[in-house]
């Protein structure tokens, strides 16, 4: 007599490495450390994945959102996951409805599943009054190519940092792109394994309608990394190859990148703005977008700008100049500089700290919209005086930030 053999089938959740960037924002956003990677790939445990989808509004490529049909016995493992140039090809394996993706796939779930874990951090929205950002345009099997039309040092030649600001120019191909959108850059060349090098994220430096207005191009911010965070001499494959590049070469492009980190359009809007080192790119693209708006709008239109910029040295700190020609009725610049000969060593949030008055005057307001970008270590810190500036003026902090959260007021972006 035959036997029927049931199979208990179920969803697997899994990372498109083709798609995916490695900007470890998934492994940063899940509550239960389901997420983990190696040189090569992010994975996902699957005896840890609850599916609470934490992960899956973060992703700037919408890498992770894949859910594969797989019997229970023989989920993917990590191990395998970290070989695969591709996703597997989906076994045709039903899916029981109550185990389905679609039963924990409604946004509820997921803000749900955030607030149980006491999950803390920026915005996964835009303001309101952002523009449509248009994402994932060029991805890994259409990548579009760029051509260098200047690479230029931005810190002092005798410092031993080298960050450069790079224009690429997309000829006729269309690359719409918002301010605090990041593109991926694909270097050229294989890593280890023979495996082709995955592209690495940079922040866009230069406004919508252009590095140079009504051209079709982009600037970037780039330091070359010679070093890893422990200290010891690396080159880095993705920033080097960019800082190299010289003026006419040809750049594979993907993205663009981000749908949350985007500045208000409406009038009166005010943007504090808190970053170091290559953070400032945003910063650069919101600035610019707002100068170059100024003359049309009326001087009551014009919200506060309110920048916070760390750097080692003057030396070090990229767009030093142009910063410092910025009119003081445009825009409240503010320097923090850490390794100043002969100065106390001063972070962001030190700065900040100077200007408690000021910064509890714009969290009052709910027209401010906050941004941090740069260095993941300064989060904290950062959080903690916009704390004390609310301790300040009697709000209540906790109910302030996530007021900021949910309204697309708080965004960061560190790495
Ligand atoms: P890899 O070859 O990938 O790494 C070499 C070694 O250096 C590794 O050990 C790695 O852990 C370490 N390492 C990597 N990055 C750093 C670092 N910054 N400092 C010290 N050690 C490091 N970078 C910019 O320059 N400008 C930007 O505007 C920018 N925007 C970003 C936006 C987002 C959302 C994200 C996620 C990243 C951004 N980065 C930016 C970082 C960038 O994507 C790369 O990670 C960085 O250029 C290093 O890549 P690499 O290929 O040179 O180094
Ligand atoms: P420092 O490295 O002197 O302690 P980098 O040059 O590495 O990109 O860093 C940019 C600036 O950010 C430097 O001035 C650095 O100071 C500073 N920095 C380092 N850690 C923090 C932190 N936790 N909070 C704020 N700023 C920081």
């Amino acid at each position: 007599m035959a036997t029927t053999e049931k199979v208990q089938v179920t969803k697997q959740h899994l990372i498109d490495p083709e798609i995916c960037i490695r900007c470890n924002t998934c492994e940063e956003t899940c509550p239960i450390d389901a997420i983990t990677h190696d040189g090569t790939n992010y994975v996902v445990m699957p005896d840890i994945c609850n599916h609470c989808m934490a992960c899956v509004a973060p992703c700037p490529t919408g890498a992770i959102d894949n859910w594969q049909p797989v019997s229970v016995g023989s989920m993917y493992s990590i191990d395998e996951q970290y070989t695969w140039d591709e996703l597997p090809a989906p076994l045709a394996l039903e899916v029981p409805q109550e185990n389905s993706v679609a039963a924990v796939d409604s946004g509820n779930d997921a803000d749900v599943t955030i607030q149980q874990s006491n999950y803390v951090a920026g915005s996964q929205i835009p303001p309101w009054s952002a523009s449509h950002s248009y994402t994932n345009l060029y991805g890994t099997g259409s990548v579009i190519t760029a051509t260098v039309s200047g690479n230029y040092r931005l810190t002092d030649d005798a410092s031993d940092s080298d960050i450069r600001h790079v224009v690429l120019d997309f000829g006729d191909v269309p690359f719409p792109v918002l301010e605090g959108q990041s593109i991926g850059i694909i270097p050229p060349g294989t890593s280890a394994g023979d495996r082709l090098h995955h592209a690495r994220q940079y922040s866009l430096a230069s406004p919508r309608d252009g590095e140079r207005p009504r051209y079709n191009n982009v600037s970037i911010t780039v330091k070359r990394v010679v070093q890893d965070y422990d200290g010891n001499a690396v080159k880095g494959v993705c920033s080097n190859y960019v800082c190299d590049l010289k003026k006419g070469d040809q750049v594979q492009v993907i993205g663009p990148f981000g749908h949350t980190f985007l500045m208000p359009n409406h009038p009166g809007s005010n943007l504090i703005m808190i970053c170091t080192g290559t953070g400032s790119a945003p910063m650069r693209a919101m600035t610019e977008r707002r100068r170059r708006t100024r003359q049309d709008a009326a001087a009551d239109e014009c919200g506060k700008l309110m920048l916070f910029f760390g750097a080692r040295c003057q030396e070090e700190l990229p767009y030093f100049g142009p910063l410092n020609k910025l009119p003081k009725d445009f825009i409240d610049v503010n320097f923090a500089f850490s390794r100043t000969p002969g100065q106390p060593k001063k972070y962001v949030q030190d700065v900040m700290r100077e200007r408690l008055t000021d910064l509890l005057e714009l969290l009052k307001n709910e027209e401010t919209y906050i941004y941090v970008c740069g260095l993941k270590g300064m989060e904290a810190g950062v959080l903690e005086v916009l704390q004390e500036a609310a301790a300040m003026g009697a709000l209540d902090w906790s109910q302030l930030h996530t007021t900021l959260r949910q309204k697309g007021r708080l965004h960061l972006e560190t790495y």
